[in-house]
């Protein structure tokens, strides 16, 4: 019995776990980014390759770009949350 529980539990972490910890490169294929985006060619938006180049060395480049996405100006409005935003920045950020 107790062994039953203990594997529902289990379960139940494993399943909160990947629903919040999404990659993300999980959020860009999922969120709709790539319809948008690619990484090494313009499409509607820059390819993130460019904003990776155009945004490495500035400090704070992953807060000022989620907090830019965020507003939805001139960037087009998303429906993502805060954490998922923050990990898709960071993987636009690290494309070399
Ligand atoms: C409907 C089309 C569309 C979708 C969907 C979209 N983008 Fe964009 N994105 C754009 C356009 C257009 C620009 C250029 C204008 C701008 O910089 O806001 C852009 C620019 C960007 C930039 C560069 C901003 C800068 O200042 O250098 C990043 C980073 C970015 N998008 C990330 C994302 C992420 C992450 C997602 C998904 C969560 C996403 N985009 C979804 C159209 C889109």
């Amino acid at each position: 019995m107790k062994a039953v529980l203990m594997a529902i539990a289990a379960a139940g972490l494993l399943a909160a776990g990947s629903s919040q910890a999404q990659t993300g490169m999980e959020v860009l294929k999922t969120k709709g980014c790539l319809g948008c985006h690619a990484f090494d060619k313009k499409k509607v938006g820059p390819a993130y390759k460019d904003v990776a180049a155009k945004h490495r060395g500035e400090k704070d480049a992953q807060a000022q770009l989620v907090a830019k996405i965020k507003a939805g100006n001139p960037h087009p409005k998303l429906n993502v949350t805060d954490a998922e935003l923050n990990a898709a920045v960071k993987q636009v950020l690290s494309t070399k």
